[in-house]
């Protein structure tokens, strides 16, 4: 079994994580206030792959807290308060880790976690985050290409969806004992191929240059940031290749409210309340920080065309 640090040294890349290049705060600081253009040097400086890490950001993203993005969250297995995974959540052990890979691949059946993401480069990607409760961030994920992970596994001419689940352990995730929820177990989400395939669409490692903690889905969960957040399922045990839709947790519950897409829009509001604007964490009373969503959360130059000829009100 391997340690923990041996765990973060291979899903970095190297040695020294940015964290201990740059104060923290400094490299937050540095991006608030020299504006995108020195954000993206300053990624540079810290010998981050740039690729794509900074698409989609608006010149007034700051980087959110790396307090509140730890300890706001939603991961229904600790709870349904915001503050229950934060709280709860040590109680996971992630090591080992055992994903399963089944369906429409040549290359089937149990893997370690460490075998599927080694020699795979982690990338910064500070991607706009926007849960579909109308709250957003903005989070400097370390993220694997998603494509790179999947293509591993060889999938076949019939894969047209891909689907994951997330582990059930109730012995360590108390959402998962008693009545708390009527979420049927595993959660579940799904993506079509060519969305996973999409340069933008990460599995993601780590935030703020750490290893990614419980609470946020260790020891990896997916990330599509044109996405509503519902679509990032934490700390996948099932990769599943399909010909067919997979069933999504959240559209399983409420067919009306959330469907497979969950495309960031601001013209199709939820049928309780509006999309067209969000709070940025963090926010107060008297200081709400509202601003309005962006089609496709601010990527639409990279990714409306997947949608080409589709009713996006009706596939929502
Ligand atoms: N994945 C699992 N397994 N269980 C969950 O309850 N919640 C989703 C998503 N992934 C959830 C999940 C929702 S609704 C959101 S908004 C994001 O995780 C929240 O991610 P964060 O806590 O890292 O901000």
């Amino acid at each position: 079994m391997l340690i923990k640090t041996n765990r973060s040294k291979l899903l970095r890349g190297d040695d020294i994580p940015g964290s201990e290049i740059t104060p923290e705060q400094a490299y937050i600081n540095r991006r608030k206030f020299l504006g995108r253009s020195a954000t993206i040097a300053s990624g540079a400086a810290l010998g981050l792959t740039s690729a794509g890490a900074y698409a989609g950001l608006q010149p007034d993203d700051d980087i959110t807290p790396e307090s509140i993005v730890t300890s706001y969250n939603n991961f229904y297995e600790f709870g349904t308060g915001k503050s229950d995974p934060v709280q709860y959540a040590h109680e996971l052990t992630t090591d080992p880790w055992t994903v399963k890979v089944s369906g429409e691949a040549k290359k089937t059946g149990e893997f370690a976690f460490e075998d599927i993401v080694k020699g795979i480069t982690p990338e910064e990607r500070i991607y706009r985050f926007r849960c579909v409760e109308a709250w957003s961030m903005v989070v400097p994920w370390d993220g694997l290409p998603l494509k790179a992970v999947l293509e591993q596994f060889e999938p076949t001419g019939d894969a047209k969806y891909v689907e994951f689940k997330t582990l059930v352990r109730p012995d360590e995730m108390r959402g998962q004992r008693g009545f708390f929820s009527n979420i049927d177990w595993p959660y579940v989400e799904g993506l079509r191929m060519d969305e996973a395939y999409h340069p933008l669409s990460i599995m993601v490692v780590g935030i703020y240059g750490k290893d990614l903690p419980n609470q946020n889905g260790a020891p990896w969960r997916l990330i599509v940031p044109w996405k509503y957040g519902f679509k990032s399922v934490k700390s996948i045990v099932s990769i599943r290749f399909t010909k067919r839709q997979p069933r999504n947790t959240w559209q399983l519950l409420a067919p009306h409210e959330y469907g497979f897409f969950a495309n960031v829009n601001p013209e199709v509001a939820h049928p309780r309340w509006s999309q067209a604007s969000e709070r940025r964490l963090p926010s107060s009373l008297f200081n709400p920080n509202r601003r309005p969503t962006l089609p496709f959360n601010g990527y639409a130059d990279e990714v409306a065309s997947l949608y080409d000829g589709m009713d996006l009100a009706r596939y929502y």
